[in-house]
């Protein structure tokens, strides 16, 4: 008998015994032929793309490549692993400025508000902070001034800071009389050194607000803006597992200027930047994130009527002066306040109605 039916496919072979073929193969492949001898010392392959001479790596020339690389290495003016940072800066100036770094320090006077506790009385002092980088932020600085300060048996000038990557919102300070300093959308955290020239002089104060009580030095008491928070209660949406990602239907539009609100991070410099002292952006702000949202419309109106009132309580009414915007670190748009506004009329209306209805 023959091999059977022709038309029968050839029996598989074992997975190890194809991985060996393969080797096999891979292996005749890359074996030398009798054309394909090893290069001599000598020879020179020319590129086939430019004409560059291509030299040939044997294993004489990789020794004395060797050689030739220890004594570049041995040579004192060249940078070799072993060398320091402090070796690598000598060895660019060396080379006449061609690739020079020089860090450019900076000396600063700093006139900055100390206050021992929320009755005492506060002064200016003024300090001298010297080899300040200017890559240093703005409370990197500070640290350097209150190591100095501990070094001399100063007490160290309180400020607050968390997340020191303006999202916290807790480092919040007038800069020459401007909230977060000199550079527009920027927390204090995020203020680099490199904004203030050498020989500035910079005064340093805690929010300014009847609201905002001085707890110490720099640091106020922000928990008011907690209290319109707590306002604001819950959101009614079942947390019991995680919903499908598109069970709720957000437009577009709705998510995006909802995201836009939710990116104010409560630091104050609003209350702080408003001549009425007015914390209308930051309500404005916790209200709209939730209100434009199908998640936030259960509790729309009572939200909105508690949030307002309860600002009411603590802080002045908005005139619109626009300096809250402009103090802003996240540039919460002033639209937010229309926003509410007409949602607080709204509320006042709704929730009447559905006192009202109350038995
Ligand atoms: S609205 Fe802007 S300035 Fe006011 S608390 Fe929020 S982030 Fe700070
Ligand atoms: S430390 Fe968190 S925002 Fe500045």
């Amino acid at each position: 008998m023959g091999n059977g039916n022709p038309r029968r496919r050839p029996r598989k072979k074992k997975l190890a015994n194809r991985v060996d073929d393969v080797l096999d193969a891979t292996h005749e492949q890359s074996a030398p032929t009798h054309d394909l001898e090893l290069p001599k010392e000598n020879d020179e392959v020319k590129s086939e793309f430019d004409g560059t001479k291509i030299e040939t790596h044997t294993p004489e020339k990789v020794r004395e490549l060797g050689k030739d690389k220890k004594e570049i290495s041995e040579d004192p003016s060249y940078p070799s692993t072993d060398l320091t940072d402090d070796d690598l800066g000598d060895f660019l100036n060396n080379k006449q400025g061609e690739g020079t770094y020089s860090e450019d320090s900076l000396s600063l006077t700093l006139k900055v508000w100390r206050q021992s506790g929320p009755n005492a009385r506060g002064r200016f002092e003024t300090y001298l902070v010297e080899n300040i980088s200017e890559d240093m932020s703005f409370l990197e600085m500070f640290d350097v001034l209150n190591e100095n300060l501990i070094n001399e048996g100063i007490e160290p000038v309180e400020i607050a800071s968390d997340c020191r990557e303006g999202i916290c919102g807790t480092c919040g300070c007038m800069i020459n009389g401007k909230a977060h300093g000199p550079e527009k959308a920027t927390a204090t955290c995020q203020l680099h050194m490199r904004k203030f020239k050498d020989g500035d002089t910079i005064v340093v104060e805690p929010w300014q607000a009847a609201s905002f009580p001085i707890i110490k030095d720099l640091v106020v008491d922000r928990s008011p803006m907690d209290r319109i928070i707590e306002s604001g209660g819950f959101i009614t949406v079942p947390t019991g597992s995680a919903p499908d990602a598109n069970l709720i239907p957000v437009p577009k539009d709705a998510s995006d200027t909802a995201f836009d609100a939710a990116a104010c991070i409560g630091c104050g410099a609003c209350v702080a930047a408003c001549p009425n002292s007015a914390a209308q952006l930051f309500t404005s702000a916790k209200v709209q994130h939730l209100n434009l949202l199908p998640q936030g419309q259960a509790e729309r109106w009572s939200r909105t009527e508690d949030m307002v009132e309860k600002m009411e309580e603590y802080f002045g009414s908005c005139t619109n002066h626009g300096e809250c915007h402009e103090a802003c670190p996240k540039e919460i748009p002033l639209d937010f306040i229309a926003y509410t506004n007409r949602d607080y009329v709204k509320s006042k209306r709704k929730n009447r109605k559905l006192l009202g209805q109350t038995p």
